[in-house]
């Protein structure tokens, strides 16, 4: 099934002024379209073809560099538009707080590791929650990889990118990362990714 654009889950305006219209049409309209456009190429006639999206992600990894990029940064931003929404931040459901308690002793200190993860990802990349062994652990990855290929399953990743976050917050990624974090992130869509890879 070739790869397609999902439209944004709110309109253009809606997370403002956390990340504005001009960052969501550049991101979202030109960015995720052209992961889109490049894998279907890359993929058109070959193995990979018809299989599903993780799928190709996980088996491109290893020695298909163009098609990983692509399909990998396909599978990420077709998540983090869901990751975030108008509103969003404040109370997590209450399983996935008691897992993140048990792992970081509080949701204070998962905030500020996962914040430091994204400020310290040097050049472009994504800092994530992934579960693995049972355990959710703040990651860290370069481009295009997420935790899907290290043996782990991600339930929240923020693109630190500079097409992220330049045109709403310039060089300042911290300022960006803790609005993510504190403003922008749909809580409840982390806890049914969470119960998914329990
Ligand atoms: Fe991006």
């Amino acid at each position: 099934m070739p790869f397609s654009l999902p439209d944004l889950p709110y309109s253009y305006d809606a997370l403002a002024p956390y990340m504005s219209r001009e960052t969501l049409e550049f991101h979202h309209d030109k960015h995720h379209l052209a992961y889109v456009n490049n894998g279907n190429n890359l993929m058109k006639g070959t193995e990979f073809e018809n299989r599903p999206l993780e799928d190709v992600v996980k088996s491109s990894y290893f020695g298909n560099p163009g098609l990983f990029n692509n399909s990998g940064q396909h599978y990420n931003h077709v998540h983090f538009w869901k990751w975030m929404k108008p509103g969003g931040g404040g109370n997590m459901p209450g399983n996935l707080e008691t897992q993140i308690i048990a792992d970081f002793r509080s949701v204070a200190k998962m905030k500020e590791d996962f914040i430091q993860a994204g400020v310290t990802q040097f050049g472009s990349g994504w800092c994530w929650l992934a579960v693995k062994f049972g355990k959710i652990e703040v990651m860290k990855t370069p481009n295009g990889e997420s935790p899907l290929v290290h043996g782990a399953r991600p339930i929240l990743g923020c693109d630190v990118w500079e097409h992220s976050y330049y045109i709403d917050y310039r060089n300042r990624r911290s300022d960006y990362l803790k609005a993510f974090v504190e403003n922008l992130v749909n809580w409840e869509y982390v806890a049914e990714m969470y119960e998914a890879a329990r």
